[in-house]
């Protein structure tokens, strides 16, 4: 039963961030390479994009590597990268069956070729899907996003008096995309780390203690579920 609470608790979260940290930490404290963390982590990821799909969400980011990520150690750049390449587009058919969409988020242009073209193949293959929209944030930084858009504008010419908010917004990676609700982050770190900087300025900010490869569908549910009991007030006051 649920309790007098949750019966009364708001929406759905429409759009959930997912800073997926602890992936190094979990393979430290048993003794494995942190690549093992990494592998354990993508096995989490689908089982909390299946529950985000189960529960409804219209749309889910993952952070799944950084501008600021380059800096690791080149064999774990690698293994992050080669785990993207290979299981992405070979995911396919759970998508298909979960009607879900997949975008990118970030600099696609500093990617390896052999990346990007796997990226290009999954959206394209995955657009007419109207489930989960589900955006891989992969050599994003929120800083640099930011940059890319201006630079954008200025290259069209922009004037000073017409760079607007709205213009900005309309010249991030996914301006379809609304705001994030609800930005979560594993591991217990309580930092944003670039993460959807512009986009999440009104987001609510969920942290967990459970390291990123021990998340399941119950984990995300908590998360929901404590967004659903928070009051958005958007820099007003309550009536
Ligand atoms: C954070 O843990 C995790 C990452 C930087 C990589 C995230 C990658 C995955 C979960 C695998 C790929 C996923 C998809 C969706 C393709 P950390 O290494 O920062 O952990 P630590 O802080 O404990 O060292």
């Amino acid at each position: 039963m649920p309790t007098a609470a949750e019966v009364e608790a708001g929406a759905l979260p429409v759009h959930v961030g997912i800073i997926m940290d602890g992936n190094g930490r979990w393979a430290r404290r048993r003794d494995l390479p942190r690549t093992q963390g990494h592998l354990e982590g993508l096995k989490a990821a689908k089982r909390v994009v299946q529950a985000a799909s189960d529960l409804g969400i219209k749309y889910l980011t993952l952070y799944t590597f950084s501008t600021e990520n380059w800096k690791r150690a080149a064999e774990e750049v690698g293994f992050i990268m080669n785990l993207v390449r290979k299981y992405l587009f070979a995911e396919l058919d759970f998508y298909r069956r979960n009607r879900i969409r997949i975008r990118h988020a970030g600099d696609l242009a500093g990617l390896a070729p052999e990346i990007r073209r796997e990226i290009e193949k999954v959206i394209a293959e995955t657009a007419a899907f109207t489930g989960l929209t589900l955006t891989l944030a992969l050599n994003y930084g929120g800083r640099d996003e930011v940059v890319r858009a201006i630079r954008s504008l200025m290259a069209g010419g922009i004037t000073p008096e017409a760079l607007t908010e709205e213009a900005i917004r309309g010249h991030l990676d996914n301006p379809d995309i609304p705001d994030p609700d609800l930005v979560i982050r594993s591991a217990g770190e309580y930092r944003s780390s670039n993460f959807l900087l512009w986009e999440a300025a009104y987001a609510e900010f969920y942290v967990s203690d459970t390291y990123w490869p021990d998340w399941t569908a119950s984990d995300l549910s908590a998360a929901v579920q404590n967004y659903r009991l928070r009051e958005r007030r958007f820099g007003g006051i309550t009536e």
